[in-house]
């Protein structure tokens, strides 16, 4: 390269920046329609595998040089973007990539609605890596109720706070929860304080994502679900002005021996802040099948539709993207 042509080269940018929304919205939208082709199929590995191919596929046009530091499926070996994958071109910002191809693998698998297909970025070396310990222990609020959980009090507290907040009535105040006998305690709290509660079968990042949305119907997440949707969360929330408090949550002896191996303190509060330490977060989500937070993919005659959410959380926006897909003209998974 010639020194004139290299003196007209643009810089890479240090950090992630704006357009990265529009690259990652593509990735997730490749994602969502590559998973919701085996809607209500019957095979969670299919989901998983399809939306895995279409976001690797995806990413590697993106111009970062990311490491992925949340790849899903430990929990089930379900296929995986791995831990320490490289994704991307490599000539943008480095950074840490979350992701998770189908956040509701069952869900689609099943055909029941709100599956999404989820990517976050932020910059190298931000988000906390819970490794192979796959559940934490959560509790999330919306903006207006930020600063007034603490995932260490009872669940009594939490919720007089949050109704103090949001200037409601304790028995107004709805959690959400995931429908699992390990969260039974947390439901018989939230019913004994006579508060109300709305339980998912599962997708716990758009539960999260749900107590911070305008006028939502739900006010508070509590309850164990999965430690990449925690970081994956983490990113969403710190654009929308939530917060989120998590614990690692060991499963079993192994886990707790993995966990002081790796220098992992299980008493350890993960604050929204400690789960991703960047003001540089992005997050996209698109709809695999129609939920409260996006519409599923919707399936035309030459191609498809598809509804995104794109977050920045260094200026709060928070775009919803409908996007019509022409087949003909480019298949977005090949
Ligand atoms: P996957 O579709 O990626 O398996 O995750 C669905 C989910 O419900 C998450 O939203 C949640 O955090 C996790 O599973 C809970 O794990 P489990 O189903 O093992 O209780």
């Amino acid at each position: 390269m010639t020194s004139s042509s290299a003196s007209h080269a643009h810089p890479k940018p240090a950090r992630p920046d704006r357009n990265l929304a529009m690259e990652l919205t593509r990735v997730t939208e490749a994602a969502a329609i590559a998973a919701a082709r085996h809607l209500g199929r019957g095979d969670k590995i299919a989901v998983d595998q399809a939306a895995v191919d279409a976001m690797r596929k995806m990413l590697s046009g993106v111009d970062i040089d990311g490491v992925v530091v949340i790849g899903e499926g430990e929990k089930d070996e379900a296929p995986m973007l791995f831990n320490g994958e490289k994704v991307g071109d490599g000539t943008g910002p480095k950074v840490d990539v979350a992701v998770d191809p189908v956040d509701g693998t069952r869900l689609t698998a099943l055909g029941i609605g709100g599956a999404l297909a989820v990517i976050a970025v932020a910059e190298r070396g931000t988000m906390f890596a819970p490794g192979s310990l796959v559940y934490m222990d959560k509790i999330a609020v919306g903006e207006h109720a930020a600063g007034s959980i603490d995932i260490e009090a009872p669940v009594e507290d939490n919720l007089k706070k949050v109704a103090k907040a949001l200037d409601k009535r304790v028995g107004d105040v709805t959690a959400i929860i995931l429908d699992r006998p390990r969260n039974e305690p947390f439901i018989t709290a939230v019913r004994r304080a006579g508060a109300r509660i709305q339980l998912i079968t599962d997708g716990d990042i758009s539960a999260a994502i749900a107590t911070a949305k305008e006028d939502s119907h739900v006010d508070i997440l509590f309850g164990i679900g999965g430690s990449p949707e925690a970081v994956t969360a983490a990113c969403a929330m710190l654009a929308v002005g939530g917060e989120i408090q998590c614990k690692v949550w060991p499963r079993d002896e192994s886990e707790r021996q993995y966990a002081a191996d790796e220098g992992i303190d299980l008493n350890r509060v993960l604050t929204t802040r400690d789960l991703v330490d960047s003001d540089h977060t992005f997050f996209a989500a698109t709809g695999v099948s129609t939920g409260d937070l996006l519409e599923g993919v919707v399936f035309t005659g030459d191609g498809a539709r598809t509804n995104t959410v794109v977050m920045r959380s260094h200026t709060g926006t928070v775009r919803f993207i409908d996007a019509l897909h022409r087949f003909d003209r480019r298949d977005p998974i090949g």
